[in-house]
Formats: C-alpha cells, structure tokens, sequence
C-alpha cells in the first residue's frame, strides 16, 4: 500500500499550542510527518533555528511518525528531497485563507505532482499565533495555555535575558558591561 508522507514547513518562532494540535491531527493522516523548520537569514528572529528544533523535538517525542527538521529556498523542493507527496498547512480563520491559496496555487504551479493538505486547529486555538505569544510576552503578559509549557520556559528565559540586557544587568556568560544601559551611561 502506498505511504503519503507530508511536511509541514513554518517558522514556528515559537511554536504554539495551535502548531502542536497541528502536528497531532497530521500525524493521524499522515504516515509519516516532517516538522520544517524554514531556515531564513533574513527575519530577526526570537529563537535560534537550533533552540526551535529542540523545542520541536520535545513536544513531538511522543508520536512516532513525526520527524524535524531544517530546511531553506522552496518549500517545493524540499519536499522532493524527502520524498513527500503532501504539505500539510493550518488555516484558523478565513483571514488565512488568501495567503495560503496564493501559496498552495503557487506551489502547485511550481511543483504539480505536490498537494497541500489544509488542516483546521481546535477552535480554541484560531485566534493564536507566534506573533501575537512573542508581542503578549515581549509586553509582559501571560502566554501560559498558548504555548506548550517547556516553550513558555524557553520564552520566559529570553525575556529575562532581554530585561536584563535593557538595565545593564549582568549576563550570562557576558561582562556586565555588555548590558545596553551600561554603555549608554558611559557616553551620556
Ligand atoms: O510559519 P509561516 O511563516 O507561515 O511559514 C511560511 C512558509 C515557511 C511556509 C513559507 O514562507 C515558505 O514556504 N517559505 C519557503 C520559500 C518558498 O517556498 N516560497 C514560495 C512559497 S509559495
């Protein structure tokens, strides 16, 4: 019998609880699933490509046919690369809709043979997205329910490491003098 495997390519800076249901409703399609994470130099990200895959990891470890990975230029042909038939893509309201089915018709375009698959999130869900846990956090309100928890650890620690930075704190692994206010403080 013929096995379909799909990728889902994203930035996933952070990944949420809408990722995750995501990630759980295509792993029940699907026969196997790639979590693809696009490498993009050119976005200033929150996380590193490397501490998003390890989160990624974490929160997939309990299902067994889904994967992570990298990856950067076209989606298209990185799903030729691993040999995928499906790209699996969340739409949570109808705000969605227009960007994914220029992308999906697009991706078509580029590659026939490829299908994207759009899966909805569980209600609860549809309003959530990466932006908004990073704008909510960055301002100092909770994200706790919209992210898996060890990713509101992860979120937290960098918020630490960017409070600190503002007040010239010590970092890290860094000279206090490295902290933002320290250095301003000394031209002023
Ligand atoms: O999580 P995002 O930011 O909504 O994911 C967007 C993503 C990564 C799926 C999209 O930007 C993408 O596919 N980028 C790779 C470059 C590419 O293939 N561009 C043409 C898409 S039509």
């Amino acid at each position: 019998m013929k096995r379909i495997k799909a990728i889902y390519p994203g930035s996933f800076d952070p990944p949420t609880n809408g990722h995750l249901d995501l990630i759980e409703r295509g792993s029940k399609i699907f026969d196997e699933l790639v979590v693809a994470i696009l490498r993009n130099p050119e976005k200033d990200p929150l996380f590193s490509v490397a501490d998003r895959r390890k989160m990624l990891e974490e929160m997939t470890a309990s299902f067994d046919n889904v994967s992570v990975d990298t990856f950067d230029g076209l989606t298209v042909d990185y799903a030729l690369r691993v040999e995928a038939q499906a790209i699996l893509r969340g739409i949570r309201a109808i705000s969605d809709y227009e960007y994914e089915l220029q992308m999906a018709l697009m991706n078509r375009k580029l590659q026939p043979a490829l299908e994207t698959v759009f899966m909805m999130p569980a209600e609860k869900y549809s309003y959530l997205s990466s932006r908004l846990v990073r704008e909510v956090a960055q301002l100092g309100g909770t994200i706790e329910c919209l992210v898996p928890e060890l990713v509101e650890q992860k979120v937290r620690e960098k918020m630490d490491i960017a409070h600190k930075f503002a007040n010239g704190e010590p970092l890290p692994g860094r000279a206090p003098s490295e902290g933002k206010s320290k250095s301003r403080k000394k031209k002023a």
